[in-house]
């Protein structure tokens, strides 16, 4: 039994089909990649995930429970939790408001660790909207990994960052999963990145899986590299 499994997934928007019978299942301390073309449906796919959109069809299920109808609020609660593709700190806040707030609605007795883990200490008395934007993505990724959550969806963690920023970014979340045991779903543009990171990934195009393997088995595909990778592969 996986820790989270997502089957036959499909969201319409009207006409459009985002997302069509897309499977994907999580465990402890793995980070999945998801990657896939501007449009290909990956966001679509964390907030379905993550109960912020209603799904067509298709069901999802967390540590043997069909959750597929409970709400954002729910799986939180639960230990699911998500970042989002832009940031969302709240700017007049300092830092340490920020996370102490979603620590305190999370019932997280260690915060010190995850800011220690994030290199955040130097700035928690900073004003949010005044921090580097490098920095307000690990505030981002330090919300969403508040209160000891057993699966992380992430939407573009390095989303604006700098090259030395991103490499930085992304072993922070395979070792914080890995250390924490936590099934991660990791989507990125970063391909090389996502290569590195990785220890699956499923590739998304036109909202179906083109592909799902390991690094080696997905930078082989001929569909991907048709499709998708070119030749950065
Ligand atoms: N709320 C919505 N209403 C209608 N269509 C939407 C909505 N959200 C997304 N779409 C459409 O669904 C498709 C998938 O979008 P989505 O944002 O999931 O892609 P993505 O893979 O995250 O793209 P990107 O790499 O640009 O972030 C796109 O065609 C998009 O225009
Ligand atoms: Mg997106």
């Amino acid at each position: 039994m996986s820790l989270f499994r997502a089957t036959s997934v499909s969201v319409r928007y009207g006409q459009l089909r985002a997302l069509e019978n897309v499977d994907i299942a999580l465990e402890p301390g793995v980070v999945h990649g998801v990657i896939g073309p501007n449009g290909a449906g990956k966001s679509t796919f964390v907030d379905a995930l993550s109960g912020r959109t209603r799904l067509t069809s298709g069901n999802v299920e967390f540590d043997g429970a069909d959750i597929t109808h409970r709400s954002v609020r729910w799986r939180r609660k639960a230990g699911i939790s998500r970042s989002f593709q832009k940031t969302s700190v709240f700017n007049s806040m300092t830092v340490s408001q920020q996370l102490e707030l979603v620590a305190h609605r999370n019932h997280e007795r260690d915060l010190d660790g995850i800011v220690d883990a994030l290199s955040l200490g130097p700035v928690m008395d900073r004003v949010c909207s005044e921090v580097a934007y490098g920095t307000q993505r690990s505030v981002d990724l330090a919300m969403a990994l508040i209160g000891n959550p057993r699966v992380v969806l992430l939407d573009e963690p390095c989303a604006g960052l700098v090259h030395d920023e991103s490499v930085n970014m992304l072993q922070h979340v395979r070792d914080l999963c890995r250390e924490r045991g936590v099934g991660a779903l990791l989507v990125e543009h970063d391909v090389d990145g996502v290569f590195r990171t990785c220890d699956v990934i499923t590739v998304l195009n036109l909202g179906t899986v083109l592909c799902h393997g390991t690094p080696d088995e997905v930078r082989k595909d001929d569909a991907v590299i048709k499709a998708y990778l070119g030749s950065a592969a």
